[in-house]
């Protein structure tokens, strides 16, 4: 695990830095590690001491229960879009000091229908957001396995998007659309939209084919793959089933050791 020593550079250029940095975690394709690593990453960030806030925004709500919280745990950001209970009063603590969660439960499946029906829709998220947003230093938006309205509200509500991406074949299908959304993002709803990066995950650093995929996306998107690189590693795939972030299930996994690495990489791009 990295030691607070560690983290000082970065901290100290952070901290020049306005307050209430967004980050969404986007990519439709499913399965790809956003949950995990808007879990994870927002667990090592606020283990740097930076106040955090993670927000669930899919009905699966996998992040709400991976940080310990019940799946239908109500109010839940789902109220809180709906405009019938202010964004403070769902927002709860988890066991992390210093990260708390917006949670989801499946009530927000109806917002994909709903968001879809109002027109100016788009800024809900970012309205709701805004009351609350500077009482942290990070705000992570853990998005859907679609571009539809909810990931669209996250992305006009953020700062910077990070794409995970799984170095599997067919890695890099769908990222040209989901760059191509991106750009009519920051067109037409939300200019100051940049890309924090694409990250490589679930590595699985015996193959050939995870090696030639990972070289594949770097080349394709030159500057935009975090150097960090999360390996497969069975220890972050247990996690969530605790209800704990990997870098309290096993710390000196190599799973906790990438995500304290991405976090700090992630710190120190600003
Ligand atoms: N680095 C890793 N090593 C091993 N297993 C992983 C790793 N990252 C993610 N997983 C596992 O892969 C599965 C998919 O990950 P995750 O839920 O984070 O993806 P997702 O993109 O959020 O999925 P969805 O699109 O459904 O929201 C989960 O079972 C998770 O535990
Ligand atoms: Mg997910």
């Amino acid at each position: 695990m990295g030691s607070v020593g560690d983290w000082s550079a970065c901290v100290d250029r952070y901290r020049s830095s306005p307050l209430g940095t967004v980050y969404a975690i986007a990519n439709q394709k499913g399965g790809v590690g956003k949950t995990t690593t808007a879990v994870n990453l927002a667990a090592c960030i606020a283990e740097a001491g930076f106040a955090t806030l993670l927000v669930d925004i899919d009905a699966q709500a996998n992040a709400t229960v991976a940080l310990g919280a019940s799946k239908t745990t109500e109010p839940s950001v789902y109220d809180v879009i709906r405009g019938d209970v202010a964004t403070a009063d769902a927002v709860i603590a988890t066991d992390i000091e210093g990260l708390s969660l917006l949670p989801a439960n499946p009530d927000l499946a109806a917002s994909t229908v709903e968001l879809a029906r109002e027109s100016g829709s788009d800024h809900r998220l970012r309205d709701v957001l805004a009351p609350v947003r500077d009482d942290y230093e990070f705000v992570l938006l853990d998005c859907p396995p679609s571009l539809g309205p909810l990931t669209i509200n996250a992305l006009a509500a953020a700062d910077r998007v990070i794409v995970p991406v799984q170095t599997e074949y067919f890695a890099l299908e769908g990222l040209a659309g989901l760059l191509e959304t991106l750009r009519l993002v920051q067109l037409r709803l939300n200019p100051r939209l940049a890309i924090a990066g694409m990250l490589l995950t679930m590595h699985d650093t015996r193959t050939r084919l995870a090696h030639d995929v990972a070289q594949e996306v770097r080349t394709h998107f030159p500057d935009l793959v975090f150097d960090t690189v999360i390996p497969r590693n069975v220890r972050i795939s247990e996690a969530p089933s605790f209800g704990v972030p990997v870098i309290h299930h096993d710390p000196h996994s190599s799973g906790a050791a990438a995500y304290f690495e991405l976090a700090k990489e992630m710190v120190a791009r600003g």
